[in-house]
């Protein structure tokens, strides 16, 4: 090689042998050209890739999937063996040539654990409730129509129905179809579960029936009115400032008859649920656990935690079970089992004490088939009868009440009441 035609190796072949003629750098003529060779190749074929709208990863993601044989299916540890990469480096890859559209092939992976990723992500970030709800709209039930039958047993012929909290709107249809003379107005603060719910105003159904996005923490009776039904399904449970949605929600009722139907969770029936998810969304902040381990631990673990199946019963019939059910999809529902920023747990103490702090005054409980198991029991003297509970005959109605809500435990309370004076 003439001096002209010494390339980089040379070079620096010499400038070693000038500085430390001690050293033999002979090994790097070699090794530096193999890394110099395999840059150009890299280099020449990435432009040649270019032309075909492909990068040198992408191309190397495919090739590896093809020479995999029919069906053409890999899972990314098998891809991870054999790249060299870091399994992040991995995912990326797959996100990125999946988002190129190369459909033919098929990634075997578990969404339901990328999803969980996601949510670590999410978890770090502040996140309140209403950014929660917005980024997840609560999923649509394919609830059945007759949702709101058996409130025609609470009110016949209401004029004006509020229901506050309706997010994609399913039971404001239910509410539409069993009311069908009344104007109802459904309001949300989570603007896309409104946009949601818009649609289904294409149902003629539904020509009294107009949604709008509202916090239930701001005034409500200034824009919307009075009305003689309001229906709060779910959400007085997920307000932090409750007592205020309360005072607002009791200006907005139209007088002292007109009732007001409540739902909130059960803090002795949930204890295990509110446990679980408490410890889960620990783990999916702290622990530093690969995909695969993660999802080991959420599918196999059988550690009885109490009368609950552990992790994998919680996964299975909470976040399984009501995926497969829910018009948006297990995001969603992961999302409202796992990260929900804020979820109060009621008794029937604090229920009493929520009305009478705020003026109102109880009513009585709804009792639905499907409720039978998991709500207030129907019949208090039946339930202290059946399980053979000793109380004198003067003893006041609310201490049965609590002593039925200590034994049975409530999951949920779904109830009716009325402003007081
Ligand atoms: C668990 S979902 C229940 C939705 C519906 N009632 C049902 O049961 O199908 C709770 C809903 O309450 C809404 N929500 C929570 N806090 C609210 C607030 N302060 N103002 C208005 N909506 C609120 C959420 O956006 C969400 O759509």
């Amino acid at each position: 090689m003439t001096s002209q035609h010494r390339d980089s190796v040379e070079r620096l072949l010499s400038e070693w042998g000038r500085e430390r003629p001690d050293l033999n750098p002979s090994p790097v003529a070699i090794q530096g050209r193999i890394v110099r060779l395999s840059a150009h190749l890299l280099r020449q074929t990435e432009s040649y890739l270019a032309d075909l709208g492909l990068g040198w990863e992408a191309f190397s993601l495919i090739v590896t999937l093809r020479r995999s044989g029919k069906p053409y299916q890999l899972r990314p540890t098998d891809i991870l063996r054999e790249s060299l990469l870091t399994s992040g480096a991995v995912t990326n890859r797959i996100d990125r040539v999946e988002k190129m559209g190369f459909s033919y092939f098929r990634l075997i992976r578990n969404t339901k654990c990328k999803g969980i990723f996601k949510f670590k992500q999410i978890l770090k970030s502040d996140m309140n409730s209403q950014t929660f709800y917005q980024k997840f709209p609560y999923p649509l039930f394919p609830k059945p129509i007759d949702w709101a039958k058996p409130l025609l047993h609470e009110i016949q012929n209401p004029k004006r129905i509020l229901h506050a909290g309706c997010a994609t709107g399913s039971q404001t249809k239910s509410l539409a179809y069993t009311f069908p003379e009344a104007e109802i107005i459904g309001i949300d603060f989570s603007n896309t579960s409104v946009d949601l719910a818009k649609q289904l105003l294409t149902d003629p159904k539904l020509k009294n029936t107009k949604f709008f996005v509202h916090d239930l923490t701001e005034p409500i009776v200034e824009k919307y009115g009075q009305f003689d039904f309001i229906v709060s399904y779910g959400v007085l449970h997920h307000i932090e400032r409750v007592n205020n949605a309360m005072q607002n929600l009791r200006a907005a009722l139209k007088d002292e008859q007109s009732p007001f139907l409540i739902f909130v969770y059960g803090a002795y029936g949930r204890a295990t649920i509110a446990r679980i998810q408490q410890a889960c969304k620990l783990i999916i902040d702290s622990s530093s656990l690969t995909e695969e381990e993660l999802r080991a631990l959420l599918y196999s673990t059988s550690t009885k935690i109490g009368t609950f199946d552990g992790l994998r019963g919680f996964v299975k019939k909470i976040i399984i079970n009501l995926s497969q059910k829910m018009r948006l999809g297990w995001e969603s529902s992961m999302a409202d089992a796992l990260i929900n920023p804020y979820v109060m747990y009621y008794t029937l103490d604090s229920i009493q004490d929520l009305l009478a702090r705020n003026n109102f005054r109880f009513g009585n409980f709804i009792h639905r088939a499907q409720s039978k198991a998991v709500g207030f029991p129907q019949h208090i003297d039946e339930f202290l009868l059946k399980n053979k509970i000793p109380m004198n005959e003067n003893v006041s109605n609310n201490i049965k009440m609590k002593v039925c809500d200590l034994l049975s435990a409530p999951k949920e309370y779904e109830f009716i009441c009325y402003r007081s004076n």
